[in-house]
């Protein structure tokens, strides 16, 4: 299993519209993206063949597009069908032909994503990964989403681990989700099949606005973090019915010190479900601001003197997830590691 086996976010669907053209990168592979004349999206390796020229600089005319240096045509295959310079002597012989022929990338558009997978064959017995990750509630009746985008300077793990980690956020972001308030939380978290699974005990009304406003009576929240290989995080928070919310993140490798970050809010209040978009999106944008802040100190200071943890109980999730990350690095597959479950307790 590698990287490279796992669809990737490049765009929202509503941002690729016909006759335009994107620039994207995965794993510093360098993308451009666009539609076909069917509305399909498109995806071809930025490089033309001819003199080497950035597709994602040219036109996209009637689903193909056209290099900006010389003008060669792409289709949707990434086949070359028009060269200026041969007019109406375009060359037409088949062994010619197959080699006029630029990459192409598979792709697919679901819950308002255009995905890019790079692996010409995925490895076998990933039937699990043929589809991207499912985004909860997503446009689902009673549902509301905010989706928001950031650039982090940081790697896909890093980014990750921050986004399921409870013990920053008293310090990074006090007042806006979380003040330090000496208060002891059980997790029990749990690795299994790639995924890792925290679920929290003892959580009160310490969120932020939205618990003071949607949890007045105080009622137990339930409280679950998951992370799923090799990009995926999903929070979620169970006030009861009504009194919803998934924070669910797709970190997408850009190369190996950027990560393009696409966040989905999903939430379900209630009959405060439009009053609430506004906080939820300024609650939202404010509080990955922070972490875009900590997590470039932290990437410049690993930049210098490597990486070398310490870690304590509450860093057992990171654990967990750093071990499904170095396997699917070394070729391995995470679902072979053994299942682990273990009970920690921490401070807020
Ligand atoms: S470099 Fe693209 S057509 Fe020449
Ligand atoms: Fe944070």
């Amino acid at each position: 299993m590698q990287f490279i086996d796992f669809w990737y976010v490049v765009a929202e669907s509503r941002e690729l519209k016909a006759n335009i053209i994107l620039q994207r990168s995965i794993l510093n592979e360098w993308l451009a993206i666009f539609r076909d004349d069917n509305g399909e999206p498109v995806a071809l390796q930025d490089r033309c063949i001819h003199r080497h020229s950035r597709l994602s600089k040219g036109k996209v005319l009637q689903g193909k597009v056209q290099c900006p240096y010389h003008g060669w045509v792409y289709d949707k295959s990434g086949k070359v069908v028009a060269v200026p310079s041969e007019g109406n002597d375009f060359i037409k012989n088949i062994e010619i032909c197959q080699t006029r022929h630029g990459i192409v990338y598979e792709t697919c558009e679901i819950d308002g994503y255009v995905y890019v997978r790079l692996a010409s064959n995925p490895s076998e017995d990933l039937q699990l990964f043929n589809q991207p990750f499912k985004m909860p509630f997503y446009k689902e009746p009673g549902w509301e989403t905010m989706r928001v985008i950031n650039r982090f300077h940081n790697n896909v793990t890093n980014c990750v681990e921050n986004f399921i980690d409870i013990p920053h956020t008293a310090s990074v972001h006090p007042g806006v989700f979380r003040n330090q308030c000496r208060q002891k939380l059980q997790m029990i978290v749990e690795r299994c099949n790639g995924s890792v699974v925290a679920e929290y005990r003892n959580e009160i009304n310490n969120l932020g606005w939205f618990t003071s406003f949607l949890n007045r009576q105080g009622n137990e929240i339930t409280h679950t973090d998951s992370f799923h290989m090799p990009n995926i995080t999903s929070v979620e928070y169970n006030m009861g019915k009504n009194r919803r919310l998934f924070i669910t993140s797709q970190s997408v490798p850009e190369s190996n010190d950027m990560t393009l970050v696409y966040t989905d809010v999903t939430y379900n209040y209630g009959i405060w479900n439009k009053f609430a978009k506004p906080f939820v999106w300024w609650t939202a944008q404010h509080i990955i601001h922070q972490d875009v802040e900590a997590l470039a100190i932290q990437w410049e200071v690993i930049q210098k003197y490597g990486t070398q943890f310490m870690n304590t109980p509450a860093d057992t999730i990171h654990v967990f997830v750093e071990s499904i990350c170095n396997a699917i690095a070394q070729g391995n597959d995470p679902r072979k590691l053994p299942n682990k479950s273990v009970t920690v307790n921490f401070w807020v």
